[in-house]
């Protein structure tokens, strides 16, 4: 069985209790990995800082250690997806797409090595001096990465903080650690100096603290829940931090929209793609009155063809949700709804760690499956009459990262982009709309700064000001 510690200047470090690595089909250890203690966490943050102080890389070299590792995952394409599948419980197509879009990812970001620069600073009132900025990295960077796109979404943190100059610390999700393993080594082989990217293995709640207590540290970027987000950004002080927290995503569809089956089989497929667990999920759908029984009619319709994949077949649509614990978590708030009047008209039961794509209807804001949000494989339809009511019920949430809209009413289009509470809005299409390179980062208790490489690396540099008298 694999066993990973901490990459720490380029070599594995086997130090500090053991912890199991369980794959997610059959609950059976699947990898084994090393917990740091603070001592380990102080040493890789020492080492990231010494080897930022002495090592600089052209922006050419930087592009070009990015650029070759795609190249490598390029080449290792099925046995990275084969490791999502176990650790995460992808669907073998959920994985292989999460393994391309990491590849793109890191294309992005490697070319915003290139392209990173200041500008010029007008000085309207002093002809004696120029001015202008240079963008320089932050120093170390540590990146906290979740469980649901543990490729993907640890390149949006790695790659624009390598490509901007900096040394990172990674500290993956401990239920899925394995991905990023690979990824280190991936970088090490693509070129990259030891030191400039390094791991620490562990449970948050273990070596946490420690993490964000060093001073060394110049920024935090973290994907996750909103709870450990601003425990984050309590303990960061006056640091830099990103933070991409969750959703509970509503999607609009009106009774002008132009194509009802293409919204519906886009509610469908994105309410359940990666068994829901996706900020951007489509979880609270709002239909126009006049449309809603044909649209409950059609979406039941398609939920019935999906398929659930099984510890023998992974080419299903569905696996299970990364845990048995969270499964019977999201069993019981759909139980609550149904308590609390909401009707099953599709799926509702679980198996282990396998929930039925499941879609409730006659719910209401006060329920959690509406209010909160569930990451998992549950969609919820409610019923409108008027735009402008509508647009008030999807902002009616402490978050505010993505929502859909589909009308072909250019003054609802407006409307809903001068209204809509959220850091994107995607009008004729779904809440889970992402394009890797699009600027990705939500308002309210969604989180601060923004992802995509282009984004992320202007958030892990610095502009600095240079003035030149004459
Ligand atoms: C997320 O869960 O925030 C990421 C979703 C995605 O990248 O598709």
């Amino acid at each position: 069985m694999e066993t990973f510690g901490h990459f720490i200047n380029g070599q594995w470090l086997l130090a500090g209790e053991l912890v199991p690595v369980i794959n997610k089909y059959t609950n059976e250890n699947y990898a084994m990995i090393h917990e740091a203690d603070k001592q380990t966490v102080t040493q890789v943050i020492d080492v990231a800082k010494q080897t930022f102080e002495k090592i600089e890389l052209t922006a050419t070299e930087r592009y070009e250690i990015i650029y070759n590792a795609a190249q490598i995952i390029g080449q290792r394409k099925k046995e990275l997806a084969n490791i999502l599948v176990s650790e995460a419980g992808k669907s073998s197509k959920d994985a292989l797409m999460e393994i391309e879009r990491g590849i793109q990812t890191l294309i992005a970001s490697a070319e915003e090595a290139k392209k990173l620069a200041g500008h010029g600073v007008a000085l309207p009132n002093d002809s004696e001096k120029i001015a202008f900025t240079v963008r320089v990295p932050v120093g170390v960077i540590v990146a906290i990465t979740p469980f649901n796109f543990p490729f993907n979404l640890t390149i949006h943190k790695i790659g624009p903080a390598i490509a901007a100059g900096n040394a990172v610390v990674l500290k993956p999700a401990e239920l899925t650690p394995i991905i990023a393993c690979k990824l280190v080594e991936i970088f090490k082989e693509a070129g990259l100096p030891d030191g400039l990217f390094n791991l620490v293995n562990g449970r948050g709640s273990v070596i946490g603290d420690h993490l964000l207590e060093n001073p060394n540290v110049g920024m935090y970027t973290f994907t996750g829940s909103p709870k450990v987000g601003q425990y984050i950004k309590s303990k960061s002080g006056i640091r830099k931090v990103t933070l991409e927290l969750g959703n509970n995503s509503p999607n609009i569809v009106h009774e002008d929209v132009a194509d009802m089956e293409k919204a519906v089989n886009l509610c469908v497929t994105r309410g359940f793609s990666n068994a829901g667990q996706a900020c951007i999920s489509v979880q609270r759908i709002y239909v126009h009155e006049n449309i809603y029984e044909q649209f409950v009619e059609m979406a039941v319709q398609q939920i019935q063809k999906l398929q659930l994949c099984s510890i023998d077949n992974t080419d299903g649509d569905i696996g299970p949700v990364i845990s048995e614990r969270e499964a019977i978590r999201i069993e019981s708030w759909i139980e609550e709804a149904k308590s609390q009047g909401a009707k099953v008209a599709a799926g509702g039961k679980r198996a282990g760690s396998f929930v039925e794509p499941t879609l409730l209807i006659d719910v209401d804001h006060s329920m959690k499956v509406v209010c909160e949000e569930i990451f998992g494989p549950v969609i919820t339809i409610q019923k409108y009459s008027s735009f402008h009511e509508v647009i008030e019920r999807a902002n009616d949430t402490t978050m505010g990262l993505q929502v859909g809209v589909f009308t072909s009413n250019i003054r609802n289009i407006l409307y809903s982009m001068k209204k809509l509470q959220f850091g994107g809005v995607i009008i004729n299409n779904v809440s889970t709309y992402r394009e890797d390179l699009m600027p990705y980062g939500g308002v309210k208790n969604s989180g601060v700064g923004k992802e995509g490489p282009a984004y992320a690396i202007q958030e892990m540099s610095e502009e600095k000001l240079v003035v030149l008298d004459y």
